[in-house]
């Protein structure tokens, strides 16, 4: 089709002709919202680097959570801020802990919200990082069993579903059997399967208090330079039985949400980080660009490579704003 026979602008005319011919429409339905628990009452710790956003103690949660809920968003995922660090990450599984409060909590409070948990022991670690440290190797294997507790003692306070983001080899198949085992054969995993060593995790350590102590996450998280590898590392995650896949973060690896996409018939995830969401609201507060438009076109762009639901900061003001229009 050449010009003049065919006018793109034709059908660019109007509102009511651009809606007619849209091909990503964004609907809350995409969107599950990370929240910040801590213990103790009346907390509401505000994060520097992720303006709007706070580590919460419950009864706040449940506020926002309930918020959320009744803004159209179908699901959280939980990340916890323990009291206690130690080299076993125990406060990760403990029957009492953080996120396993959390979650009883925000079900029998906001029963029809999903609430899925972010398993991983680098909150919980002294050392700061997502598994067992021996001297300064990160031990896989060891790690595995604590992850698999983790997961089981989410479930056992209530998770809808667990998502593993450590990013050890294995981890799928020891928390689907644990899981299995223990009568939780409906919880779904969503793995974090291509989790690249990202620098727009920042934010998310402040706000998690997770950042290693020594050295980098570079011996386990992906190489961001590399798309063939997260091919083999989503179905080494799918084989193992995950339900549904993630990429993290998403932005800056749209290339990867779109190929896996067309190469893998389960849902796909895609993570829109802190660091993501940080630069937006930062260049907004300087007046650099419109932080609505631009958090819009963000999500839209992650949605039409070829995401099935996304992970982001924005969920609240994303929604907002399609209430809106
Ligand atoms: C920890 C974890 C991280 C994020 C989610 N889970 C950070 C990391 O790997 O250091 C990042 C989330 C974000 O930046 O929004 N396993
Ligand atoms: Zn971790």
């Amino acid at each position: 089709m050449l010009f003049p026979d065919y006018r793109p602008r034709r059908l660019r005319q109007s509102e009511a002709f651009r809606r007619m011919i849209r091909e990503t429409v964004l609907s809350a339905d995409d969107f599950i919202l990370p929240l910040f628990a801590i213990g103790g009452k009346d907390v509401k710790n505000p994060i520097p680097s992720m303006p709007g956003h706070c580590q919460l103690s419950t009864e706040h949660l449940v506020k926002t959570a309930k918020e959320a809920y009744e803004l159209g968003i179908p699901a959280v995922i939980l990340f916890g801020i323990p009291e206690t660090k130690n080299a076993l990450a125990t406060a990760a599984y403990s029957k009492d802990g953080i996120v396993q409060k959390a979650v009883s909590e925000l079900k029998s409070k906001v029963p029809d919200l999903a609430v899925i948990t972010d398993v991983c022991l680098c909150q919980y670690t002294d050392h700061g990082h997502c598994g067992v440290v021996e001297g300064h190797i990160i031990d896989n294997d060891a790690t595995l069993d604590l992850l698999a507790r983790t997961a089981l003692s989410h479930a056992k306070a209530g998770a809808d579903m667990v998502a593993p983001s450590d990013m050890m080899d294995g981890r799928v198949t020891e928390i689907r059997n644990v899981l299995d085992e223990n009568n939780f054969s409906h919880v779904p995993i969503m793995s974090y399967a291509a989790k690249y060593c990202s620098a727009y995790y920042g934010p998310f350590r402040q706000a998690a208090d997770s950042a290693p102590k020594f050295g980098d996450r570079r011996t386990y998280q992906m190489d961001p330079a590399n798309a063939l590898e997260a091919i083999r590392e989503v179905t080494m995650d799918v084989e193992e039985g995950a339900d549904i896949i993630m990429i993290k973060p998403a932005l800056p690896y749209l290339d990867i949400i779109c190929r896996v996409r067309q190469e893998i018939d389960l849902p796909v995830a895609a993570y829109n980080v802190s660091g993501e969401y940080a630069m937006i609201k930062a260049a907004e507060e300087k007046g650099w660009l419109d932080g609505k438009r631009a958090m819009m076109e963000m999500l839209t762009a992650i949605k039409r490579a070829g995401a099935d639901m996304i992970l982001t900061y924005f969920a609240m003001d994303a929604a907002k704003e399609l209430r809106r229009s």
